[in-house]
């Protein structure tokens, strides 16, 4: 229960890796505060995960500066505070660059990127006021270091975020605030699995030779990650971004 008491707000919740750290977060005991664009999921979510004591949720689209500060006022105004903020909301489009559209790269940036910038803002400010420090997780990938064009407005966007993690980090370590990312390799999510990222056999395949543990990874083990790097086991670990990958390193 290393959770035990705080209060834990997790975008993209509703499913994959979001809805796998709400889960251990609130097996640690935490109680957990979820956002999510898609409401019938979110609802659906949080009944299932569990009660009313200890999940909330709250229809967010990160994109949108208001609606991530609402999703963290929600959190203060219902439980008092908040101890941990996992910016986890993400899209990931399969296209070849020069089919790129503005918009298409405005859209991704802005969820991915500027999503997880508002909501470092938003949980800090409130952690600075709270006094007691706190943990920012912001969502990576693997291909934020890697050059992967088919995922070309991604890749772009999770180097952002780490920038994200790694100046936040400094910017208030003096408020005992911990800022770290965390990049997962290929996860066996909807997100991989509907078809567009993993499109062949083939492209399976490829996935898996250029992963040594030889298989893909489950949201499970990703929230594993996320909850060791909430908790006080990591709390000399800041502004790093960890790659649980299954050793993948092209
Ligand atoms: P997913 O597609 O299964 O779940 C993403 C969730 O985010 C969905 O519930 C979706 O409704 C929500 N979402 C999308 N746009 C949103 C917005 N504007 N505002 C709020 N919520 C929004 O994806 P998965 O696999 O669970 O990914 C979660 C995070 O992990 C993403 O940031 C993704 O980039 C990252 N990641 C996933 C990997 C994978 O292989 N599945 C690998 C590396 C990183």
């Amino acid at each position: 229960m290393r959770q035990a008491g705080k209060v834990a707000v997790i975008t993209g919740a509703a499913r994959g890796i979001g809805r796998a750290c709400a889960e251990r977060l609130l097996a640690e005991g935490a109680i957990v505060v979820l956002g999510d664009i898609n409401a019938a999921e979110l609802k659906k979510c949080a009944a299932e995960i569990g009660s009313t004591d200890s999940v909330l949720a709250v229809v967010t689209d990160v994109s949108k500066k208001d609606q991530v500060d609402a999703l963290v006022a929600a959190a203060v105004a219902r439980f008092g505070r908040i101890d941990i903020m996992v910016n986890n909301a993400g899209i990931a489009p399969v296209q070849d660059f020069l089919d790129i559209s503005e918009a298409d790269y405005d859209r991704v940036l802005a969820v991915n990127l500027k999503g997880a910038f508002m909501g470092t803002q938003a949980a800090a400010r409130q952690m600075i006021a709270q006094g007691r420090g706190g943990v920012i997780i912001n969502m990576s990938s693997i291909n934020s270091g890697l050059a992967n064009p088919r995922v070309a407005t991604y890749a772009i966007s999770k180097g952002g975020m780490n920038q994200v993690t790694s100046t936040a980090a400094v910017a208030f370590a003096p408020h005992g605030i911990r800022v770290v990312g965390v990049g997962p390799g290929t996860i066996a999510t909807d997100m991989v699995m509907d078809g567009t990222f993993i499109d062949s056999e083939e492209m399976r395949r490829a996935v898996l030779s250029r992963t040594p543990l030889g298989r893909l990874g489950t949201a499970a083990e990703i929230a594993s990650v996320v909850a060791f790097l909430a908790s006080e086991d990591a709390s000399y670990i800041t502004g790093e971004t960890i790659y649980p990958d299954g050793g993948r390193r092209v």
